[in-house]
């Protein structure tokens, strides 16, 4: 099972500060690490042209491969039984597939982060202490409804102490869409007591330019961990609309969820083994009876609505309040709150 951290530090023999400068990438070293860094392609007889077939059959990972069978495997990947079955010994063996004891998975449980919304109400909807870490916590609704706003707020909250709800990490924000506003920022630290130019240079912002793009971003999250940065939530704002851009035409919903399926594999695989907390804003139509008559309507659909551990819909309420549904969760009732946006970032009282 992924562990964060610990094991890496183990097998990295440089400490932080010395591979900042050129982060070591040279496959031998690779293949030393831990089995999480494990790919596809470092099982024998895996090449380039099975991996493909695999990834469009929706295998993207060793796990994927260690419950298959030699003969399912190799119809998938187009290999020999034999060579499929030596891929599937060394996927199981580079697997912990082992049980853990109650007490391991509760330890596990206590290593993750919350990072409060801001709001006490919101809080409790998700919970009790906010968005966490291993989770994706996905916000949905129409234009200004608060999504970027809650980002902008867990940006800031993620550095606060653990005591004030904070995970005193930093924070990486992906923004496609140009909203990312440093003053705001500011305004929203400054509101909870703390240091508007140390809170704005604990975010990390990286303005991805097209849905390519915004993908590779994730993979230089990767590198800032590695080389020490304490990340505790990545924002990504918005999830969706590059895709939506890029992929109108109707012949290509197919291509463009199949990409996002993967890529929010990958958050998904990310926010678990580096224990971070990953937000995504994803804009729908303004009408919220045919969204929910048509759950379509919300861009990537079903396949945003899996990977999600908590999906939240945000809509403008009465007086300038603004209502959050959790839809869909797994352990949680389907409740609302409402909640304000105002100078403090996301709150409970106007
Ligand atoms: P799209 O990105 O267009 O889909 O919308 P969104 O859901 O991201 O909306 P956003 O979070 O940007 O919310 C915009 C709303 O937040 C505005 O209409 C304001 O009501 C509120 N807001 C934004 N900035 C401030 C601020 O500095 N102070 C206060 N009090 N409210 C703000
Ligand atoms: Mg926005």
């Amino acid at each position: 099972m992924p562990k964060e951290e610990k094991p890496k530090e183990k097998t990295k023999k440089t400490k932080p500060s010395d591979s900042e400068e050129k982060p070591k990438k040279t496959p031998s070293k690779k293949k030393k690490e831990k089995s999480e860094e494990m790919k596809l392609s470092d099982l024998p007889g895996v090449g380039p042209a099975a991996i493909e077939k695999l990834e469009a059959a929706g295998i993207f990972d060793l796990m994927g491969v260690a419950v298959l069978g030699p003969k399912e495997l190799g119809e998938t990947a187009g290999l020999g039984e034999a060579v499929a079955r030596k891929a599937i010994q060394a996927a199981r063996s580079m697997m912990d597939l082992g049980f853990q004891d109650g007490l391991e998975f509760a330890e596990k449980r206590e290593e993750i982060f919350y990072i409060t919304t801001g709001s006490k109400e919101f809080d409790t909807l998700l919970g009790g202490r906010g968005i966490e870490t291993k989770a994706i916590t996905e916000a949905f609704g129409s234009f200004g409804s608060g999504k970027t706003q809650l980002g902008l707020s867990l940006a800031v909250n993620a550095q606060l102490p653990i005591e004030n709800g904070g995970a005193e990490g930093k924070s990486v924000y992906i923004d496609t869409e140009g909203t990312f506003r440093p003053d705001r920022v500011k305004q929203i630290a400054e509101a909870k007591g703390a240091n508007p130019e140390n809170v704005l240079k604990n975010i990390l912002v990286a303005r991805a330019f097209n849905s390519d793009h915004q993908i590779l971003l994730i993979d230089k999250v990767g590198e800032l961990i590695k080389n020490g940065e304490p990340i505790r939530v990545v924002i990504i704002d918005s999830l969706t609309a590059h895709f939506r851009a890029e992929f109108s035409g109707r012949g290509q919903l197919a291509d463009r969820q199949q990409k996002l399926n993967k890529y929010l594999h990958n958050l998904m695989k990310m926010a678990e083994q580096f224990n971070l907390a990953v937000y995504v804003t994803n804009q729908v139509m303004a009408n919220p009876a045919m969204m929910f008559g048509d759950p379509t309507t919300a861009i990537g659909g079903h396949i945003v609505g899996h990977a999600s551990t908590f999906r939240i819909y945000i809509r403008r309420g009465k007086k300038g309040s603004r209502v959050a549904k959790l839809i869909d969760s797994p352990n949680l009732p389907d409740n609302e709150c409402v909640f304000y946006v105002t100078d403090k970032g996301v709150c409970d009282d106007e």
